[in-house]
């Protein structure tokens, strides 16, 4: 049988921790006076600690010194990481353990290719760290998406080329690194929002594994 790679962003695509980062921004914008709404946290995704942070501070027309932004991050860092330590199982998006299962059945590789430093922990909390191949996240890149450094490094990590891998993403971001990386890109959410992606599906529970086959077979 053939091998294509396949390649899951995190946040978004396996577990919907945008409410949780919405909290913790929140939380830390607010406690410097900036107001933060679900519409600026949505441009935020895919997005790097870093950066997000940067956009929050430019949004609110503040600056700070370097030590004050550090601190800013790690604390928004520790609230999030709160929220992350209750999640459990229940806490997979519909039908990602039946596509991954069916990869695994199929003997597909399989990696992770996310922005976030907290991928591992995420990760071991819904219990699926032992589904994928090869873990490529914030820790590993120096260049955020849309650059196709993640993705070029989570197929090198299960060796295959980057034309046989297949990208799940549900940022602009993220399907413009995997187009950028020469892959194939699925958007899971809205079309007017993912048009750039080869496949646009609503989430997990519209691809089927008839569909996951053709890839396969291509
Ligand atoms: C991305 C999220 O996957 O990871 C962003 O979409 C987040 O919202 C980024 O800022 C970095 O995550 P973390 O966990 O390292 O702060
Ligand atoms: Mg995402």
């Amino acid at each position: 049988m053939n091998k294509k790679g396949f390649i899951f962003d995190l946040d978004g695509v396996i577990v919907d921790t945008a409410k949780y980062h919405f909290l913790a921004w929140k939380k830390l914008a607010n406690s410097i006076g900036v107001d933060f709404t679900e519409i600026q946290n949505e441009q935020l995704k895919g997005v790097s600690r870093i950066e997000s942070l940067q956009k929050i501070l430019k949004w609110g027309n503040k600056t700070l010194s370097e030590a004050e932004f550090n601190r800013l991050m790690s604390m928004k860092n520790e609230d999030y990481l709160s929220y992350i330590d209750k999640m459990n199982r229940s806490e997979i998006l519909p039908d990602v353990t039946k596509i991954l299962d069916f990869l695994i059945e199929n003997n597909q590789p399989i990696a992770l290719g996310s922005a976030s430093k907290n991928a591992p922990e995420i990760l071991n909390k819904v219990n699926l760290f032992n589904q994928f191949n090869a873990i490529v996240d914030g820790n590993a890149v120096t260049k955020a998406k849309p650059d196709p450094e993640v993705f070029l490094k989570a197929a090198e990590a299960i060796q295959i080329k980057p034309e046989d891998c297949i990208v799940f993403e549900d940022s602009v971001a993220g399907i413009q690194a995997a187009n950028a990386a020469n892959m194939i890109s699925v958007g899971i959410g809205e079309k007017q929002v993912l048009f750039e992606a080869d496949y646009i599906f609503k989430d997990f529970t519209q691809i089927s594994t008839h569909f996951i086959t053709k890839l396969i077979e291509k």
